[in-house]
C-alpha cells in the first residue's frame, strides 16, 4: 500500500528534479486509498498538464491509482476581481474532467427553491471566513472553529465553499460519500459537525471546470439539496481572494457574517485588509479577525518566537474596525494516522490550541 511518506519522498524529488527551479513548489500532500491529491503553487496554467501527468509518472509505479493537483497561484496579487485565477486558468485537460460535471448528485434542480436554512426564521447564524490571501489558513481556522462550536453543543455545519480547491474533507479526514436519500443528500458528520464539500461530488478528484455562472449555482444547490436539518451556526470555508464566490455569498446570504483571517505579517494584513473591504462593501458584518500562525512556542526554552512577524493581526483589526478575536500558534495537531478518529488538521480539544479554538467559540457565541 502507498504511504504518505513514499508519495512525498517522489514528489520531492520530481520537484527537486524539475520544478523547483521554476519557483513551482507544492504542499498538503494526502494519500487515501491510493488516491494521492497535492496542492502546487506557482505552476502556469500552460505548464499544469505536462506537471500533473510527471507526477502520475513518478506515482504510478508506487501504486497510486489517482493523482489530484490543485494548482494555486500563490503570492498573486489579490486585486479587484483578479484574486481569482480564471477558470479557465485552473481547467485541466478536458479529458481528464469530463466525469466530474454529470456525475454530481448536487445538480440540476432550479435555482429559486427555496430553503429553509436561508429562511431569516431559521435561527441559522452563518459565518464566512474570508482572507485576501491564499494559505494563511481559512481552511483550518473554519475546521476548528466549527469543531470548538460543535464542542459546546451548538448544532454546526461547514460547507466548503472553495470549489475548485476544496480542503475540508482532507483535513477532517473524511473518506466516505454522502448518501442520497429521496433525492436528498446527508452531509456527513465528522467530530459532531456536519460538512458538505464539492470533493464528495468529484469523481477520482477529478478537477472541475466549471465557469464562473456554475460556481454561484453550486453554492445554491449546496443549500437546496442537502438535508441540513435545524443549524445553530453554519460555516463557509471561502477561496482566497475577493472574487466571484464572495459576491454569491453576499446574494444568496445577505444576513452572513464575516471572520477574516491574517498572519501577523505586516503585508499578509495588507491584503486581508481587500478581503475586509469586500465585507463591508457587501455589508456583511465582521465580527473581527483571527491572526493565524502567530507565533511559536520553542520546545527548549518555551519562550514564544514571532517568526511571521508581529502585529498584523491587531492592526487589521484597527483598520477594520473590529477585534482581534484569536491568535492561534503555529503548529500542527498532534494526531497520529494509527488514532481512530484520525484527522489531519483537527485539534484535540485538550491541546493548548484546542483550547484556544474552545476560547475562540466562546468569544464569538458572547458577541452573537
Ligand atoms: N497554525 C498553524 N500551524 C501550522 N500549520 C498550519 C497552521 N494553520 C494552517 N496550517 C497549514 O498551512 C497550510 C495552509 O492552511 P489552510 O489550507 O488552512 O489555508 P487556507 O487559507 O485555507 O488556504 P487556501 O487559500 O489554499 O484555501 C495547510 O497545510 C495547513 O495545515
Ligand atoms: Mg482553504
Amino acid at each position: 500500500m502507498l504511504t504518505r511518506e513514499q508519495a512525498l519522498e517522489a514528489i520531492e524529488a520530481l520537484m527537486a528534479n524539475q520544478y523547483s527551479a521554476e519557483g513551482i513548489s507544492f504542499r498538503d500532500v494526502m494519500v487515501r486509498n491510493r488516491q494521492v491529491s497535492l496542492t502546487v503553487l506557482g505552476a502556469s496554467a500552460a505548464k499544469q498538464p505536462a506537471l500533473e501527468a510527471s507526477l502520475r509518472e513518478a506515482l504510478a509505479p508506487l501504486g497510486a491509482e489517482t493523482v489530484h493537483c490543485r494548482f494555486r497561484d500563490e503570492g498573486a496579487p489579490a486585486s479587484a476581481g483578479g484574486a481569482e485565477p480564471a477558470p479557465a486558468a485552473k481547467a485541466a485537460p478536458a479529458a481528464s474532467s469530463a466525469g466530474a460535471k454529470n456525475d454530481s448528485p448536487v445538480q440540476g434542480h432550479g435555482a429559486d427553491l427555496a430553503s429553509p436554512l436561508l429562511s431569516p426564521s431559521s435561527g441559522t447564524t452563518f459565518i464566512a471566513v474570508a482572507s485576501g490571501k491564499g494559505g494563511v489558513g481559512k481552511s483550518t481556522v473554519t475546521v476548528n472553529l466549527a469543531v470548538a462550536l460543535a464542542r459546546r453543543g451548538k448544532r454546526v455545519g461547514i460547507i466548503d465553499a472553495d470549489i475548485y480547491g476544496f480542503s475540508v474533507p482532507d483535513m477532517m479526514g473524511i473518506e466516505e460519500r454522502p448518501e442520497v436519500i429521496n433525492d436528498r443528500v446527508i452531509p456527513i458528520e465528522r467530530f459532531g459537525v456536519k460538512v458538505i464539500s464539492m470533493g464528495f461530488f468529484v469523481e477520482d478528484n477529478s478537477p472541475i471546470v466549471w465557469r464562473g455562472p456554475m460556481l454561484g449555482k453550486m453554492l445554491r444547490n449546496f443549500f437546496q439539496e442537502i438535508e441540513w436539518g435545524e443549524l445553530d451556526y453554519m460555516l463557509l470555508d471561502l477561496p482566497p481572494g475577493t472574487g466571484d464566490i464572495a459576491l454569491d455569498v453576499h446574494q444568496i446570504i445577505p444576513q452572513s457574517k464575516e471572520i477574516i483571517v491574517t498572519t501577523p505579517h505586516a503585508t499578509a494584513a495588507f491584503v486581508a485588509a481587500r478581503a475586509g473591504a469586500m465585507a463591508i462593501k457587501t455589508e456583511h458584518e465582521i465580527i473581527g479577525v483571527v491572526e493565524n500562525m502567530s507565533y511559536y512556542v520553542s520546545k527548549s526554552t518555551g519562550e514564544k518566537e514571532y517568526v511571521f512577524g508581529r502585529g498584523g493581526g491587531a492592526r487589521l483589526a484597527e483598520t477594520l474596525h473590529s477585534e482581534l478575536l484569536a491568535q492561534i500558534p503555529l503548529g500542527a495537531p498532534d494526531n497520529h494516522p494509527s488514532e481512530p478518529d484520525f484527522s489531519p488538521s483537527v485539534y484535540k480539544a485538550e491541546s493548548e490550541t484546542g483550547q484556544l479554538y474552545l476560547e475562540l467559540a466562546d468569544n464569538i457565541l458572547k458577541r452573537i
